[in-house]
């Protein structure tokens, strides 16, 4: 697949997230962090937020989950408007379920882990799912530094769809940037979230391309 590119509002002007929205148009998705102060130490937004978020962008709403209870939550984001939501398999406490629910209510479902969370328990789990995140820093804040040690888990990852015959995408998420896209598409991501890499560059819908470009090469 072609790889694609979902910029985080995360490192956005949250008070203006509708322009911030339309400043990256042309990126494949829009990713929304939400975090509930408990499964990571931070705060954003909720259900309420993403469903005026929805209808203030034509691009598709790509929705990480960083919260306790997704098997409870989830189904909201996708009535909200979400086209892709993302479940921390940590915080699952019926992965499958929920996988099938979040496809039933007619969004793709994707499953995270985060850093210390190896692929291989979840191997069989993952004909169920439309896309992989595999966190390249901790979550809970955008800005930190590409974690290297994930190199290997992306790699070992990208094997295991391989294996499978899957058609699932595989997203990295955290101190993803012109310096770290490269190293990431050669592991074998395809989808890939930037942060302070698109929001923090003079031009965001310029750095969208760029980094598309990069992943390409
Ligand atoms: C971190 C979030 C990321 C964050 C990435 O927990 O899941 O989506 O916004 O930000 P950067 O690209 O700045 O690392
Ligand atoms: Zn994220």
């Amino acid at each position: 697949m072609a790889p694609q590119i979902s910029p985080s509002i995360l490192s956005a002007d949250f008070a203006r997230l509708a322009e911030e929205a339309k400043a990256v148009e042309g990126a494949d998705w829009l990713h929304v962090d939400v975090m509930d102060n408990h499964f990571v130490p931070n705060l954003t937004l909720g259900v309420p937020v993403v469903e005026s978020l929805a209808k203030a962008t034509d691009t598709p709403l790509d929705c990480h989950l960083m919260i306790e209870a997704p098997d409870r939550w989830a189904p909201q984001y996708v009535e909200a408007g979400a086209g892709s939501v993302t479940f921390h398999v940590e915080a699952a406490t019926a992965p499958v379920r929920l996988a099938r629910e979040i496809r039933a209510k007619g969004a793709r479902a994707s499953m995270a882990l985060r850093p210390a969370t190896p692929i291989e328990p979840y191997e069989d789990l993952l004909p169920e799912l439309d896309m992989l995140l595999i966190m390249t820093v901790e979550p809970g804040f955008g800005g930190q530094a590409f974690l290297d040690i994930m190199l290997p888990k992306i790699r070992r990852t990208r094997e295991l769809i391989s294996k499978h015959g899957l058609e699932l995408w595989l997203q990295v998420d955290g101190g993803v940037s012109a310096s770290t896209i490269e190293r990431c598409a050669d592991a074998g991501a395809d989808v890939f979230v930037a942060g302070s890499a698109v929001y923090g560059a003079s031009d965001p819908a310029e750095a969208v391309r760029a980094l598309r470009k990069q992943a390409e090469a």
